[in-house]
């Protein structure tokens, strides 16, 4: 098989769909705009939300795209050989056009015909059923044709494998039950790549399978049946039309391509872990070291990219989740080389930079970035700092207080010993350890509850919101001039969140005007509708754009009346008087000449 590249197969799989009569939709940075419900661009179907669920979409019905994705969830599990933060997600979609029949054909068609996969190596999954959901038989019949073509007798349970829910159901949410109202999701079909030369580990079960954990079997390619959608009461309604949402992990299939298992092999990884090595004087060979060396070329690269997508290093939501990977990644430098050094983690991130010249990065994105970088390595160098006046005063340790070291100033376990074996004094690991899956039981809780109440809830109430957010936002514009800028939103069932740039100073009484303007518009009782135009055409009647969003050459315009024209994809209530009374609840300053408003 010829070695097909990074940038080769980005084109073989463009190309692909652009035969297929598929648009490109521009890629959305990584953390979302407009989206409540999750931090961060996790899934190339994040931006295709609203026409999942019914709006037109102004491309039209067939579409695709790369997308760069980061699943802060999966921040424990790095240090395999196929988990990443970062990754990019290949993907197509049929709005309510062809379903599975063509999805599964042209998916394996571009696995086998495009980039030469031998069939013999791949297997699928299908959904079993879950309560009223059926089973997918429907997807076993044409795979069993799809496999015929190749010669391949493809039976249930040796080349075709069925799953509960758990395994093949996709919904951003996870399984039925975790879904919030209004949430599409559905069954879904995955093909998974089979390393010959990698034996089945006991320890994972006594069979392999597609969905066993021991790294036999690698999954490339999901393509989700989405048409389904969660009711208030739990139960689940047929979406308006029957979509195809696939996403396919691009290093993943590189991976597979070069017949090795490892990712990090991949020349997308590959750099970064040779420089490191080189720099901390350690090779990718044993178990702890590879691990090690993973999690920094993984953390680094998320990093890199969160900063370019314009995320800050902070103790609050997307700033801090960065903060975590660079700190996680100064340790793991320090566990290797014995110093904490910006050096390393600079150099590491220019072979990020380099690796993605020209399809993420151009010349003037190392200035930006490197910068960052180093003011936190040095900001988390004076933490450490302070910790060890700290320590010099603990006379005893034990694992709580360790525990404790770790926790306000980031002191890896490693460090903490070392200081007190100077002392003579040794710590009971077991008790830190104890200390630490107390602490990550708090966390997980704290997060699922924040997952579940935060989740892209499409209740009546924040569609509400949304349109009140395009009436603030025109608001904003009449009482404090032409020079605001959205900056942002955020949208809960509970208030809607807007931040913006205004040169102008933002006073109490600004406000309250804002607020009537808002309310008078409301009681007009304006329709809204939207037009789907040329994006000059859209500029050009003065609609609102987003200046962090990169539009297609199609745009969607949502018009209130003739009061506001914003580029957006919906939803909205058809009359403002559905959205009822609003009062801007909050006003703070969180920056130069940027004000976050809160209304409910
Ligand atoms: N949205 C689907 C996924 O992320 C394709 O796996």
């Amino acid at each position: 098989m010829p070695k097909i590249t990074y940038k080769d197969l980005r084109q073989a799989f463009s190309k692909f769909w652009e035969e297929r009569g598929h648009k490109e939709v521009p890629p959305i940075p990584l953390v979302p705009k407009d989206d409540p419900t999750t931090l961060f661009t996790g899934s190339g179907m994040q931006q295709l939300v609203p026409y999942l669920l019914g709006e037109p979409h102004p491309l039209g019905k067939r579409l695709y795209n790369i997308q760069r994705c980061f699943r802060s969830q999966d921040i424990e599990e790095i240090g395999d050989n196929r988990h990443t933060t970062f990754f990019e997600m290949m993907g197509n979609w049929s709005l309510g056009d062809y379903f599975k029949k063509e999805q599964l054909n042209w998916f394996f068609e571009f696995l086998v015909e495009v980039l030469g996969f031998n069939p013999e190596k791949l297997y699928v999954t299908v959904f079993k059923g879950y309560k009223d959901l059926p089973a997918d038989e429907e997807s076993i019949e044409i795979w069993k044709e799809i496999f015929k073509k190749y010669g391949i007798k493809a039976e249930v349970g040796e080349r075709i494998f069925k799953y509960p829910a758990e395994k093949n159901w996709w919904s951003r949410a996870g399984v039925p039950e975790n879904m919030p109202p209004g949430e599409p999701g559905g069954p879904d079909s995955e093909v998974f790549y089979l390393f010959e030369k990698v034996n089945h580990d006991p320890a994972f079960g006594p069979y392999c399978h597609p969905n066993c954990d021991c790294g036999r079997f690698l999954e490339i390619g999901n393509s989700v049946f989405m048409q389904y959608k969660k009711l208030e009461d739990g139960s689940f309604s047929l979406l308006p039309s029957k979509n195809v949402d696939f996403g396919g992990g691009l290093e993943r299939i590189l991976a597979a391509l070069q017949d090795d298992p490892d990712v990090f092999k991949t020349e997308v990884y590959l750099p970064i872990i040779k420089r490191v090595e080189e720099l901390v004087g350690r090779e990718y060979k044993e178990e702890a070291v590879k691990r090690n060396l993973r999690i920094i070329a993984d953390h680094i690269k998320a990093a890199v990219f969160l900063i370019k997508d314009g995320v800050l290093p902070s103790n609050k939501e997307q700033g801090y989740v960065l903060r975590r990977l660079l700190r996680r990644v100064a340790v793991k430098v320090y566990q290797l080389s014995s110093q904490v050094d910006s050096e390393i983690l600079l150099k590491a991130a220019q072979e990020v930079v380099e690796i993605y010249k020209g399809v993420y990065f151009g010349d003037k994105d190392r200035e930006k970035i490197l910068p960052v970088i180093s003011d936190e390595v040095k900001r988390f160098k004076s933490t450490l700092k302070r910790g060890m006046r700290v320590i010099e005063k603990i006379d005893e340790i034990d694992g709580k207080k360790a525990f404790d070291l770790y926790q306000s100033y980031g002191f890896p376990l490693e460090i903490v010993k070392e200081i007190f074996e100077e002392k003579g004094q040794k710590i009971n690991e077991e008790e830190f350890r104890a200390e630490f899956e107390k602490h990550k039981a708090i966390s997980r809780k704290g997060a699922e509850k924040k997952f579940k109440g935060g989740l892209a809830d499409r209740s009546e109430q924040t569609i509400k919101y949304h349109t009140a957010t395009h009436l603030i936002h025109q608001a904003l514009f009449d009482v404090l001039g032409d020079g605001v800028r959205q900056e942002g939103s955020n949208i809960t069932a509970e208030r809607l969140r807007f931040d913006f740039y205004s040169p102008v100073k933002v006073e109490e009484n600004h406000i309250r005007e804002v607020e009537r303007i808002v309310n008078e518009k409301i009681k007009e009782g304006l329709p809204v509708y939207f037009k789907i135009m040329p994006k000059e055409e859209a500029h050009k009647i003065g609609a609102k754009a987003f200046f962090k969003e990169k539009y297609p050459e199609k745009v969607k315009v949502y018009f209130i009346g003739d009061y506001s024209k914003e580029f957006c994809g919906g939803p909205h209530v058809k009359n403002t008087r559905e959205v009822g009374k609003i009062h801007i609840f909050k006003l703070k300053r969180i920056g130069a000449n940027l004000y976050r408003l809160y209304a409910k």
